[in-house]
This record gives C-alpha cells, structure tokens and sequence, in this order.
C-alpha cells in the first residue's frame, strides 16, 4: 500500500520554540498579518527579531520538504554504519515484555473486556486515559543503552519533530521491521481494538515512533499540543529522574478545544500510557536527572483519508516518496467506511 502526506504538513503546525506557539505559513506578508501582533505581545518587537522568526519558518519549511529523501538516506547510513550496542532487541521477542501486558493483550484477542479489567487498567475513565506496563526493566534498560549509544555516535539524526530537539526516529536506528510492525500488529493493535474503535484503534495501519529525551540543559518540558496519530502509547523506558509529569487536558475536535481540568499522570519506567491522540496534552519541566520516553504513534488511514487531524479538512494527499508510512494517509476509496472522527 503506498502511503501520503497531507500538503498542510508545509505550512502549518509548525512551532516556534522561542515564542511557544504553532505557526500557520504562507508569505511572509499574510504571516505577519495574522501574528504580527501575537508575536510582539510575546516580545517579538523589533523587526529584526520578526525577520529571523521568517527566516526560521522557511528553514523548517525546506526542511520539511526535503524530510522524507533526508530521512531515506540517513536510515542507509546508520544501517551502514552503525555498530548496534544490543543487536538482539532489534528483533520483537515476548520475552521483552511485561507478563501483565501479555495477559491484557490475550484477554483482549478474545474482543472484549470486562469491566473489572478494564478498571484496572485504568487511570482516568472520564478522559479515556490507560496505563499498563508494556516492557519488562531489563529491556527498558537495554533500549535506553542503545539510543545512548547511538547519540553518541556521529551518525545523523533525524530529531522526532519540532518540538523534541533531543530523541531520536526508531525507523531510522533499524527498528521498525523486525520490532515496532511486529509490536503494532500483533500486540497494541489488540488493546486499541477494545479501547478506542471509535478512534480507529481498530483498523490501525501505520505508526511513527521516536524515543523523546528530558534533561536538564536539553529539553526539560513540552508544550501543550495533539498528536498527529489516532492513538498514542507514550513508554517510560528510565532512567532516574524526578518532576516531568505528563498533563492532559480536553479533546482538540474539528472546531474547538473543549476546556477540561488537567488530569496529571507521573511517569513509571516500563508503563504505557495509552490516549487518543488529539486529546491535548504536554509534559511538566523535569527536575532532575534524565527522562527517556518511547513515544508509538499510531495511525488509521480509514478515519484520517476523511479528516486531517493537522489541517482539520479532507487531506491533500502529496505521495511519500521513501516509501514509508508518509503521514498515514493512502488513497480515497469509495468503498471503505467512513469513519466520524469527531466524537464526544
Ligand atoms: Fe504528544
Ligand atoms: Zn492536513
């Protein structure tokens, strides 16, 4: 199946670290129209200032558009080049995850589950919040090893968007065949099925996935923000640390973002938190020591062909050129189902 970008990836969502707000772009004159006044309230007053803020944009903009062949060819290096630390967890065994998550994922292959199950996994049922433990210490420990490991080598990294500046693409490290498919396929997809079908958690189909990483003087926190996925499993893999909690706040829907009290989750190495993707959330500074996350995105095309969850409009479809998952969408076909995205 061949996958796509919607074309709004060029132009909007895109965020000024400096100013903490996403940007929409598409002359410097109409940008300067919509945020001129936004920005100088933030203390973007000179246009000096304003002119480097352009300059920054249209850089994310090319790099945006050269991402996908970029991304082609660093994957080719690292394969080349790479001296893997763990070679033996780029391969999914079971025995790299937790006994409790092995059960959750039989018992929800049978389709269904009760409410006592379901009550123990959760953390918060107003917002449809999950948390399980997903892979066991040891694994955690190894894989925290190897992306150190590779951090450390002087390969090149695609960095996971443009509001993590540390982490790194797990596609390009080598471990999407043999793991994260395996991993989607044939165990969160299960879980998904039974907790979220009305968010396409049960006909998933693609995934991104990039580890994220708090410390102090690199990134210590994250903005409030959706995820561009249907669900996400955002992993605590270690190591030690204090703060840094995760917040969530209400729905981001087609036209509004529906105003709730933040449910604040604090972050346990081995455990998933399991949401849909376009419920808002960020992540509290952390305090000390250094935080790895394993951040799973998880797509359908079938809900998203109908509803861009970036542009909030029917997908512009722009075909992705590494032959990779693009942004999740595929083709229109009149005969899938249509799914409403817009729920609650
Ligand atoms: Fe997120
Ligand atoms: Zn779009």
């Amino acid at each position: 199946m061949s996958f796509y970008n919607c074309s709004c990836f060029f132009s909007r969502n895109i965020f000024l670290h400096k100013y903490g707000l996403h940007v929409e772009y598409f002359s410097k004159d109409a940008f300067k129209k919509t945020y001129g006044s936004i920005l100088n309230k933030k203390g973007c007053t000179s246009d000096e200032a304003f002119n480097s803020v352009c300059i920054e944009i249209e850089a994310e903009v090319d790099r945006r558009k050269n991402a996908g062949q970029a991304s082609l060819e660093r994957k080719e290096t690292i394969a080349k080049g790479y001296q893997r630390l763990h070679p033996e967890i780029f391969t999914l065994k079971e025995e790299f995850l937790d006994k409790e998550f092995l059960e959750l994922v039989n018992r929800c292959k049978t389709g269904l589950l009760s409410d006592a199950e379901k009550k123990a996994i959760e953390f918060n049922a107003a917002n449809r919040l999950f948390r399980f433990p997903v892979f066991t210490h040891e694994f955690c420990d190894k894989l925290v090893e190897e992306l150190e490991n590779f951090e450390e080598s002087p390969l090149p990294k695609g960095r996971p968007n443009t509001m993590n500046k540390y982490g790194c693409l797990l596609d390009e490290l080598g471990f999407n065949e043999g793991f994260l498919v395996p991993f989607r396929i044939d165990y969160v997809s299960w879980i998904t099925r039974c907790l979220f079908p009305d968010w396409g958690g049960d006909s998933l189909d693609s995934h991104r996935v990039f580890s994220v990483r708090y410390s102090s003087g690199e990134d210590l926190d994250l903005s409030y923000h959706y995820d561009n996925a249907e669900v996400t499993l955002n992993v605590c893999l270690g190591k030690d640390f204090t703060e840094g909690d995760l917040y969530f706040g209400g729905m981001n829907t087609e036209s509004r973002v529906e105003r709730t009290n933040y449910v604040v989750y604090t972050n346990q190495v081995t455990y998933g938190l399991l949401h849909r993707a376009r419920q808002m959330h960020g992540a509290l500074p952390i305090d000390s020591g250094t935080r790895h996350n394993l951040i799973i995105w998880m797509r359908s095309s079938a809900v998203r062909n109908n509803l861009c969850p970036m542009c909030n409009d029917l997908p512009q479809l722009e075909k992705d050129t590494t032959n990779g998952y693009g942004q999740g969408f595929t083709e229109y076909q009149e005969n899938v189902e249509t799914v409403n995205v817009c729920t609650i």
